[in-house]
Formats: structure tokens, C-alpha cells, sequence
């Protein structure tokens, strides 16, 4: 399973890509505004500096939900870097989006994924990704790892490429079931990745084991 980190925020994209294990960036409009960048230059600028940072997958949502719309913002986001992956939000419209981006060469993500039925629409019309938000859907009191469980089936059964991009991950237990599940990648926060280094046992180890080298040293 790949990791992505969900966040447009460079020194948390710094600090997890200098661990050597991440794959990729996904953004949204709601973490681009967190950090603060305004205006269209500064906004592209941004999505360059991930892509030139990071050595995978960078998404960038669109944010017109008209097919024409859609489809001229997608054009201007895939120049700013090859690695660009136009997130696209699963509506009608987007679906026609995806197909069209998809034949012309320009890859897309289906972003606001809640259903296995939504993510078979999303793999006919050729995503490169699928996101499901587990999270959102947990917050509902429903069960966003069984809604993994059963695109990863479906895609397996029906030999479908789009690859599933977990999202709306909230815990690094998330990780592991989405690891479980069969989910291509993961788009974690910074704490989730973070989390998945902690254990208390490794501190008490780690503790008791340097005292110790103190008495041969
Ligand atoms: C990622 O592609 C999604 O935009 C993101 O994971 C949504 O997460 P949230 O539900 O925590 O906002």
C-alpha cells in the first residue's frame, strides 16, 4: 500500500517525505485554505513546489462543477507539473469530466466517494484513483473500512485498474485496516503517519536498553 500525506502544508510534506516512505500529496480546497494561499499565481505556485518535493502523485481538486469548467481548470492544473493528478468531485458531470481528462491523458482522482456504487462509476469512467472517505462516513455511524472492504472486492472481481485512494483517515488504526482491507494507497494527516511509530512498549524498551549500555560503555 502507498502512503500519501493529506495536507498542502510543506513542512509536515517536508518532514514525512525526508522519512523516505511517502508516495504522493492529495489536497482540497479546504487544505489549501488552512494554509493561508490566496489568489490563482500563488495557489499554482504551491501545487509546483509539492510536486518538485515530492516524488509521486500530487491532487489537486478542481473546484468548477460544470463539464466545461471542470475540464479548463483540469487543463491549466496538469501544466503546472507532470505529476499533477486532477481531483475531480463525484457528480454527473465529473463522471463525464473523468472520462473525457482520461482519454485525453490527463489522470484524475474521484474525490467525495461514499458508496461502492459511486466507486464503480468512478472505475468506468477510467480513474486513475478512487476516494472513499472512511472518516465522513464513520461520522455518520456507518462503517467506512467495510465500504474499502467492498470496492477492493468489486475492482478485484471485475478487473478494474482505478486504484483506491483511502481518505478521510482519522487514526493510525485506519492505516492498518485500510492496509488490511486491500486499499492501494492511504491519504493520511501528519499525526496519522506519525501515530504509526508509537508503541509504549518501544519506549520502555528503548529506555530500559540505554540505561543498560550505560553500564558497559
Ligand atoms: C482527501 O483526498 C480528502 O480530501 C480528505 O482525506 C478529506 O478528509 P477529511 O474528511 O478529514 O476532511
Amino acid at each position: 500500500m502507498k502512503f500519501f500525506i493529506d495536507t498542502a502544508n510543506l513542512n509536515q510534506i517536508r518532514e514525512i517525505n525526508d522519512l523516505g516512505i511517502l508516495d504522493g500529496v492529495t489536497t482540497n480546497p479546504s487544505l489549501m485554505a488552512k494554509e493561508g494561499i490566496k489568489g490563482k499565481e500563488a495557489v499554482f505556485q504551491h501545487y509546483r513546489t509539492i510536486c518538485e518535493t515530492v516524488n509521486g502523485d500530487v491532487s489537486a481538486e478542481v473546484i468548477s462543477t460544470d463539464f466545461e469548467g471542470i475540464i479548463r481548470e483540469a487543463q491549466e492544473l496538469a501544466k503546472i507539473h507532470p505529476r499533477i493528478v486532477v481531483k475531480v468531485p463525484m457528480i454527473k458531470d465529473g463522471v463525464k469530466a473523468i472520462h473525457w481528462l482520461t482519454e485525453h491523458g490527463i489522470p484524475t482522482n474521484c474525490t467525495l466517494v461514499f458508496s461502492a456504487a459511486q466507486a464503480i462509476l468512478a472505475a468506468k469512467a477510467g480513474a486513475r484513483y478512487v476516494s472513499p472517505f472512511i472518516g465522513r462516513i464513520d461520522d455518520i455511524n456507518w462503517d467506512g473500512l467495510e465500504l474499502i472492504e467492498q470496492i477492493a472486492h468489486i475492482y478485484t472481481v471485475q478487473g478494474f485498474e482505478t486504484q483506491i485512494l483511502a481518505a478521510s483517515i482519522r487514526s493510525s488504526l485506519h492505516i492498518v485496516k485500510c492496509a488490511e482491507a486491500g486499499a492501494d494507497v492511504c491519504t493520511c494527516p501528519y499525526d496519522t503517519l506519525i501515530g504509526l511509530l508509537k508503541h509504549p512498549l518501544t519506549d520502555i524498551g528503548l529506555a530500559k536498553f540505554l540505561e543498560d549500555a550505560k553500564k558497559w560503555q
